[in-house]
Formats: structure tokens, sequence, C-alpha cells
């Protein structure tokens, strides 16, 4: 699902080589994680080219500048959600960029840290949370939404025990507050039939309750719409998507645009890591990246 691993960014080469245009240009990393991709990116870059990048979470944005503080003043790091990118930007005094990379989901960091509450394997608070200030928790969703709205929320991502899952988290938050992420696992393990499967059996409700925590879909759409009217023409957006549900509504966005004739498709179809990332990096393997371009006046 989404996520990025240790320090090696997904497809970083195809994204320096699809997103970069212009190698004095300013360029805004949405999601900079350990910043591997904006390394690849402000290595193609040229003394002027520059690098402005987000990350939600405070303690991924300070990651992020130790690991590119040899770039010195190229790089700008700023904690926001992507959704209020304009307002960034601004801040910074940036009117446009030539190209915005989006990699969405989380990072290895967020999994590997218990007390994140992202994992299924390590136990921890259920938390979920990316900007540890955001009011909503996983806890609160699971303890307090009712059976229905549950339901709901993990039958859209495709977990076709939605209603046994539900109805167990139901039955069990009678007796006591579900806490942990361990606690959720079981119960999930305990509700449905495990034999045969390749993935956890909890992994398509952690993603649902995650997604709904950070309110994912409706950042990426408030990220995708700012971002456009920075992207100078000739510039690109990238987003590299990990789960069928984020990808579709990349797809959507991209072909209005192109339909409504201000931007150009560049990936027609999603580019993909080659089979040797995929095979040194298995959670590379349902990465997905889309590129456009803003069409240039006259041509
Ligand atoms: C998949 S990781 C990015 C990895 C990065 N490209 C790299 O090379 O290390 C996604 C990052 O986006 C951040 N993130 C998620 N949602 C965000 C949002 N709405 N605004 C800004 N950052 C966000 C997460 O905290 C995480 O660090």
């Amino acid at each position: 699902m989404s996520e990025c691993y240790g320090h090696e960014p997904v497809m970083a080469v195809q994204v320096a080589d699809l997103m970069v245009t212009d190698r004095e240009g300013v360029y805004l990393d949405a999601t900079l994680g350990m910043g591997g991709h904006a390394r690849a990116v402000l290595e193609r870059l040229g003394p002027k080219g520059r690098l402005v990048g987000l990350d939600w979470d405070p303690e991924m944005a300070a990651h992020a500048r130790r690991n590119l503080a040899d770039f010195g003043s190229r790089v700008t790091v700023i904690e926001s959600n992507f959704a209020n990118l304009d307002e960034a930007l601004r801040r910074e005094g940036i009117e446009s960029v030539s190209g915005a990379l989006f990699d969405l989901g989380v990072s290895s960091l967020h999994f590997d840290k218990p007390s994140r509450g992202f994992s299924i394997r390590h136990d921890g608070p259920l938390d979920m949370r990316i900007n540890p200030s955001n009011p909503l928790t996983a806890a609160a969703i699971i303890n307090q939404w009712p059976y229905e709205q549950i339901e709901h929320l993990i039958r859209v991502v495709g977990e076709r025990w939605s209603t046994r899952i539900s109805r167990a988290i139901v039955q069990k938050r009678e007796k006591k507050p579900i806490e942990t992420t361990g606690e959720l696992a079981r119960i999930i393990e305990n509700a449905v039939p495990v034999r045969g499967l390749k993935t956890h059996p909890a992994t398509r409700t952690f993603l649902a309750v995650r997604v709904a925590v950070n309110y994912e879909f409706d950042n990426l759409t408030r990220g995708m719409q700012k971002v456009s009217s920075f992207i100078r023409p000739g510039g690109r957006m990238g987003v590299i998507t990990f789960h069928s549900l984020e990808d579709r509504i990349v797809k959507e966005t991209f072909r209005l645009k192109i339909k409504l004739g201000d931007w150009n498709p560049v990936t027609r179809k999603p580019a993909v890591p080659s089979d040797e990332e995929t095979a040194a990096n298995r959670r590379a393997r349902s990465a997905k990246l889309r590129v456009i371009e803003k069409v240039e006046e006259g041509k």
C-alpha cells in the first residue's frame, strides 16, 4: 500500500527524468519524506536550480532538513499539509514552480515506530495521524463511529469482509475500548477466514482508517488543484500512487485537465518500477507514476 521504505525512494531515476524540464527552475516536492526524491531532482539541477519541500509530519520535515543539508540554501523545507501548499509557497515568496511531485502515503518510519500507531505488526496506540496535532485519531474512529460508518469506510477500500469486521469491532468495544493496533489486528484476524491470504487480513482495514484519519483523498484533490495554478507553462505535475483508490483520483483529475486543453499527457500509461526495483523492494510493486505537462501558449 502507500509506503516509502528505508532511504530508497520509489522510481527515483524515472522521477528525475520525467520531472526536470528546466535545470535552473524551482521545484516543489509536496511529500518530502526522507528527501530521496528531492535529492534525485536536486542532483539534476544546475547551480541556480532550487527545491521547496513540504511534509505534514514535523518529524519527517526534520529528517528531510537533515538529509538535504548539503544542498544549503538551494533547499527550503516547510512543515505543511500539501492541501495548503498555496499558503506555504506564498509565505516563501514563490509565485510559480517548474514542476511538482506528490509521492503519496506514509513513510517506513511511520510503520517502524509503534508509537505512531500505523503498524499491524508492532503493537502501539491506535493513532495513525501523520500530523500529531490532527484532532481525529484511529481510536476515535474505531471506538466512536457508528457501525454503518465503519462498515462503509472499510467496504470502499475493497474489503470483502467489511460486515464481519465491523460487527466484530462493535461487539468488542461494547465490553471495553479498543486501544492498540495489536488489539485491532487480532479482532480482524479472528473475524475473517485467513487461509490463503497473501497479506495480513487487517491490511485493508488499516489502510481505510489511515486514509480517513488523515483526510488523504480530500488532501490529494485539493493539493493537485492548488498546485495547478503554480506550475509554469511547460512545467510538470507528477503523482506516485500505491493503491487503486488514490490512483483513480489522480487518473480522473489528469484526464479532465487534459480534456480541458490546458495540460498534455507525459505518461500515457502510468510509469511503473522496473523488475529489478520490485525485486529489490517488494513494496514498490504497487507504485504508479503519472505525469502531465502544462501547455505552453502558442504550442
Ligand atoms: C511516501 S513518503 C515520501 C517519500 C519521499 N518521496 C522520499 O523520497 O523519501 C510520503 C510522505 O508524505 C508525507 N505526507 C503525507 N500526507 C501529506 C500531506 N497531506 N501533506 C504533506 N505531506 C504529507 C508523509 O508524512 C510522508 O513523509
